[in-house]
């Protein structure tokens, strides 16, 4: 159980439904922030659950004509260690399903420049990015407007893996955590700065998600085993997850938001 803050649950009947929910939050968050600022700014998660949303925002004119994408800046909650034209890059991910399809400039598409031979330099880098974008004083943390996130079967969530060091760095923005199991760094956004993101909304599909969701909303609080549970903004975690994903969770449970 993810004690202390509040997260919200909202079970949706399928991934179609789950692309349709998400693809309306997004709408709904990016017009609000924006009428108080000028940008809104999102990190987008990879791995494939987004996908089909991130499809639906570009390519359905009841989404994409709803956003200012002008307005947006787009960063990323992890990627792997791999150049942007990679077929595992998160990058080339979310710009064959969405970028490339929307009227956005580069000025407005922050990547990780994964494909720095030295992931720890990639980090440093991308650290340094986001201190100028969001003109960071030293101790100070960038707030996104919006961080979107998976849930990996173990439990993880953007890179962070269990049993990594990253999940306990309160340092950085940025970390380069070696991955055993794909025997490979990996780039990802500290807890902290998930954690301070204005919204964050975890994407949740399939019954191959069931143990670990359960084990994350549900189960006792080991962020070690399972690193989503490190994830508790203040705003409270909206989880957006399909009847499979969600079929071992237990009543009650928080809904709505
Ligand atoms: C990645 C993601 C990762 C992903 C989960 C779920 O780079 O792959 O950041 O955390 O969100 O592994 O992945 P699926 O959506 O593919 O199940």
């Amino acid at each position: 159980m993810i004690e202390g803050r509040p997260y919200y649950l909202r079970l949706v009947s399928s991934p179609e439904e789950l692309a349709r929910e998400a693809g309306a939050e997004f709408v709904r968050l990016a017009a609000d922030t924006l009428e108080g600022k000028q940008n809104f700014s999102v990190a987008l998660a990879g791995g494939s659950t987004p996908q089909r949303m991130y499809r639906l925002l570009a390519e359905d004119e009841r989404y994409r004509d709803s956003v200012a994408w002008d307005r947006a800046e787009f960063f990323w909650g992890d990627e792997r260690h791999v150049p942007p034209d990679h077929p595992d890059s998160n990058y080339r991910m979310a710009f064959d399903t969405l970028l490339r399809h929307i009227r956005v400039s580069p000025a407005q598409v922050h990547r990780i420049e994964a494909e720095n031979p030295d992931a720890s330099m990639a980090a440093k880098a991308y650290e340094d990015l986001l201190v100028r974008h969001f003109r960071l004083s030293p101790g100070e943390w960038p707030q996104l407007d919006l961080a979107l996130l998976g849930l990996g079967g173990d439990g993880h969530t953007a890179s962070l893996f269990p049993g990594t060091d990253v999940l306990e760095d309160r340092q950085h923005l940025v970390a380069a955590p070696w991955v055993e199991k794909f025997h490979s760094f990996r780039l990802t956004l500290t807890a902290n700065v998930f954690n301070r993101a204005r919204h964050v909304i975890f994407l949740v599909s399939g019954k191959d998600k069931a143990t670990a969701l359960k084990a994350v909303l549900q189960g006792k609080d080991q962020p070690q085993l399972f690193p989503a549970q490190l994830i508790r903004p203040a705003s409270g975690a909206l989880w957006l997850c399909d009847r499979d994903a969600a079929s071992l969770l237990v009543e009650p449970y928080f809904q709505g938001q």
